[in-house]
């Protein structure tokens, strides 16, 4: 996949989906009135082929914690119209799509309701936002699920943690009121990291403040007001697995307006979702010590060090963090799901 989207004129693909679904018809397009962009080919949802809304069960909420589905919920936060998501068990037989978190099943917080006749056609999805060292034992639901949720590009429903859309934007000073040349937050050091290791490596070059657990505490609300300060901030994921791209490069670094120095997956996975020319990779550089260099110069050469802004004019960060929205996603992609997937060996699947 290359770093491609297309923007369209939102009222002119709404007329064209009214027009669809009064005939009954649903259009193998992207739904791009909601979210301007899509990165893989989707589908308007009109309804289910019972000719009633899509209904998601989500069996359990991810981490406990409930959010409100009163109202037609896809429509009146997202504009995704013909979804139904519901929480209530007694739904079961209607659904068209069961959810289920990995976390509460994993830790037995939670069982899969094998008790239960799926109704034909029904089909159930895994979803998980964690990284594979994070998922528990994934073994015991071989055999089990038709559809994956997660941060994956290769799952059936990617939920990544950010993307970009398109915007016409102006071009701001961003080197303004920089008084650190290297940030990083970190609430969970663990010496055993990789990022841990860059970290100890890059400090004996350059100047590394340092928030976080042991270190300076951060308050919420002086995150990222803090991060706009630094010239550079190191957005190192705590575990390094395909496509795992987290909120500390959306949120942290860009919504910060620091350049992200990314360690992560390999540059072909950022290179995929993220704007070219927007940060610097790690694995980019014969050494840590080259690195270090390169910032410095960077830093000191404000037109060199602008053109990582440069992106911003066109692009705009937009982060995913409401269950939800999540939900909700299935829906613009409901006709282009697998029809009949079972994945049979989901631990291999979920392990990369
Ligand atoms: C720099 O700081 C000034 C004063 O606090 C503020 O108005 C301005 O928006 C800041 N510029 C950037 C690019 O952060
Ligand atoms: C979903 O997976 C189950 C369990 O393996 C399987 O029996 C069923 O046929 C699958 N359904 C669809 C629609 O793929």
């Amino acid at each position: 996949m290359t770093f491609s989207f297309q923007a369209s004129d939102t009222t002119g693909h709404i007329l064209l989906y009214l027009l669809l679904c009064v005939t009954q018809l649903c259009l193998l397009y992207g739904w791009i009135g909601h979210s301007k962009i899509r990165t893989q080919p989707g589908s308007f949802v009109c309804e289910n082929s019972n000719h009633t809304p899509v209904t998601i069960l989500l069996w359990h909420w991810p981490f406990g914690r409930a959010y409100s589905l009163n109202g037609d919920i896809c429509w009146d936060l997202y504009k995704i119209p013909g979804c139904k998501v519901v929480d209530q068990r007694s739904e079961f037989s209607n659904a068209d799509i069961v959810v289920f978190h990995q976390r509460e099943l994993a830790f037995k917080k939670q069982q899969l309701p094998l008790n239960l006749v799926r109704p034909p056609g029904q089909r159930w999805a895994w979803m998980s936002l964690e990284a594979p060292q994070h998922n528990g034992d994934v073994r015991p639901f071989a055999n089990l699920f038709n559809l994956t949720m997660s941060y994956r590009r290769d799952a059936d429903i990617t939920l990544p943690y950010g993307e970009v859309q398109p915007q016409d934007g102006e071009m701001e000073d961003f080197s303004m009121n920089k008084s650190n040349l290297v940030c990083w937050v970190v609430s969970n050091f663990d010496s055993r990291h990789r990022r841990s290791k860059v970290y100890r490596q890059l400090s004996a070059f350059v100047q590394i403040t340092r928030y976080g657990s042991n270190y300076a505490r951060l308050p919420a609300a002086n995150l990222l007001p803090t991060i706009s300060r630094c010239y550079f901030y190191l957005a190192f994921e705590n575990s390094i697995s395909k496509d795992y791209i987290t909120e500390k490069l959306w949120r942290n670094a860009y919504l910060g307006r620091a350049v992200p120095v990314v360690l992560g997956p390999a540059p072909e996975d950022y290179n995929a979702v993220a704007p070219p020319g927007s940060f610097i990779h790690v694995d980019d550089f014969a050494s840590v010590k080259e690195l270090g260099t390169y910032l410095q110069e960077l830093a000191a050469d404000k037109h060199r060090y602008m053109e990582y802004f440069r992106w911003r004019k066109d692009w705009k960060v937009k982060m995913m963090t409401d269950w939800r929205e999540r939900l909700c996603k299935i829906c613009t992609q409901y006709h282009s799901l697998p029809q009949s997937k079972v994945y049979s060996d989901l631990h291999a699947w979920s392990n990369v």
